[in-house]
């Protein structure tokens, strides 16, 4: 049998492929980062690349060793038989504000907003919408801890997803409040859930001690269940007064500039350096579990890796999970160009000819040529299958007078044009 992917990976296929849906269309996925970059560098922010594997202590530092990413889903990278500490990223966010620290970004404007695209990896167990390796489109804004930042970061990703012409998206917003908060709150659910301790899966009870809130997070529906019937308060109810504050903020800013969200007391995301405000963006499609993206405030990471004390925000979306979104609502887009022109040779002897004139456009336009010589029909068949405005043809006459027959597929017009003339003959919109 010949080989397949792994697990839990995807392929983005080119258009005009014969499995192809918008969910796996390379296309499709070029255009959600084509609209991100659009939308994000008209925001001021500049585009970043990091590796895509780091060291462990990174990971386990940054996204904290409670989480499910680190305990369950790390994928480990081995080398020539060795095992470097080095993980595949199960995120960006911890990789971009390394970066920042490593490269002295501090020194660029402030607060510094960076994107970027790429693969990402966790262990999970696959099913739609759920991979392995999957890709986000990632945003963040490191150098300031105003709440205008976090309503402009919000923004920005509804405004992402407006672009795409999704509408079935709904913002969950919450806040964590700070480490104190957070403190009281694990205090408070260890009391709660201590009693109950039998009826925890194992996970949990492993959570209780670690970090409580975890719990929350749990995928087990008996912790779910549990939850519901114990009534757990919200961590919202365990705000500090300044955290309170700037969720206040947060949300006048929403409200002003007219931004739909819905309070989500009970959002806790699973990763551990958030404070403050956090948030997902829900689509019906993804469904209740898992969010087309989420984001939130991590004032406490750059500390965390070793660095000056730097307050960020940021935010990341499943490219995969926008397009099977994209795909539920119907979205149409833009259909992928062909060239301007496919140039034929009508005999073996004039297939360099094709190739020349071919290769004299593409400073300027998308021309292709054919590598072997075909009659007239099957040049124009080969044209209007490569999605090409014109088809010329060279055979003996052409190449005798240093001319092209010049086809317009589509009014079926067709001309004699001089190569010299070529480029300036084409009109890419007739
Ligand atoms: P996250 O919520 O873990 O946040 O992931 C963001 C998004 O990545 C999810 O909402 C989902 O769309 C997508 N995603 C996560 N896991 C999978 C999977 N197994 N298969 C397909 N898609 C998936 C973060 O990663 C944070 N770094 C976001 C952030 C940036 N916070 C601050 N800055």
């Amino acid at each position: 049998m010949a080989l397949q992917r792994p697990k839990g990976t995807q392929d983005h296929l080119p258009g005009g492929s014969p499995k192809l849906s918008l969910d796996v269309s390379a296309s499709a996925f070029r255009h959600v980062t084509d609209i991100a970059q659009r939308v994000l560098e008209r925001a001021g922010a500049a585009f970043i690349a990091t590796p895509i594997f780091e060291e462990a202590e990174l990971v386990t530092r940054g996204v904290g060793g409670s989480t499910d990413i680190v305990r369950k889903e790390m994928f480990r990278v081995y080398y020539a038989g060795d095992h470097g500490g080095f993980v595949l990223r199960p995120e960006g966010t911890a990789g971009i504000v390394r970066a920042y620290i490593q490269n002295g970004l501090k020194q660029m404007p402030s607060p510094l907003k960076l994107w970027t695209h790429g693969p990402i990896f966790r262990a999970e167990n696959v099913q739609k919408g759920r991979l392995r390796q999957f890709h986000q489109v990632d945003y963040e804004v490191i150098g300031s801890s105003d709440a205008l930042v976090d309503a402009e970061t919000i923004w920005l990703m509804v405004e992402v997803v407006r672009e795409l012409g999704l509408s079935g998206v709904g913002v969950k917003l919450g806040s964590i409040g700070d480490p104190a908060d957070r403190e009281t709150y694990n205090g408070y659910l260890r009391g709660v859930f201590a009693p109950h301790v039998e009826q925890l899966s194992d996970d949990s009870r492993d959570r209780l001690t670690r970090n409580p809130m975890r719990i929350l997070d749990s995928k087990s529906a008996t912790d779910q269940g549990l939850i519901a019937e114990l009534a757990v308060r919200p961590m919202l109810d365990f705000l500090g007064e300044d955290a309170a504050g700037h969720f206040g903020q947060v949300r006048a800013y929403l409200d002003a500039w007219g931004v739909a969200y819905e309070v989500d007391p009970s959002i806790v995301r699973g990763l551990d350096y958030y404070r403050r405000t956090a948030w997902e963006l829900h689509h019906a499609n993804i469904g209740a579990k898992s969010a087309l993206g989420g984001g939130g405030r991590y004032d406490g990471l750059a500390a965390e890796l070793g660095g000056p004390q730097t307050p960020g925000i940021g935010w990341a979306f499943g490219i995969e999970r926008i397009l099977i979104a994209l795909e539920a609502e119907g979205i149409e887009l833009p259909p992928s160009p062909g060239p301007l022109i496919y140039i034929a040779a009508l005999d073996a002897e004039y297939v360099g000819l094709a190739a020349k004139a071919a290769l004299s456009l593409r400073s300027q336009v998308r021309a292709e040529f054919g590598y072997k010589p075909q009659k007239p029909g099957n040049a124009f068949r080969e044209g209007e299958r490569r999605g090409a405005v014109y088809t010329a043809l060279i055979g003996s006459d052409e190449a005798a007078t240093d001319t092209l027959a010049v086809k317009h597929l589509g009014t079926g017009e067709q001309e004699s044009v001089r190569l010299e003339e070529l480029a300036g003959f084409l009109t890419p919109d007739s």
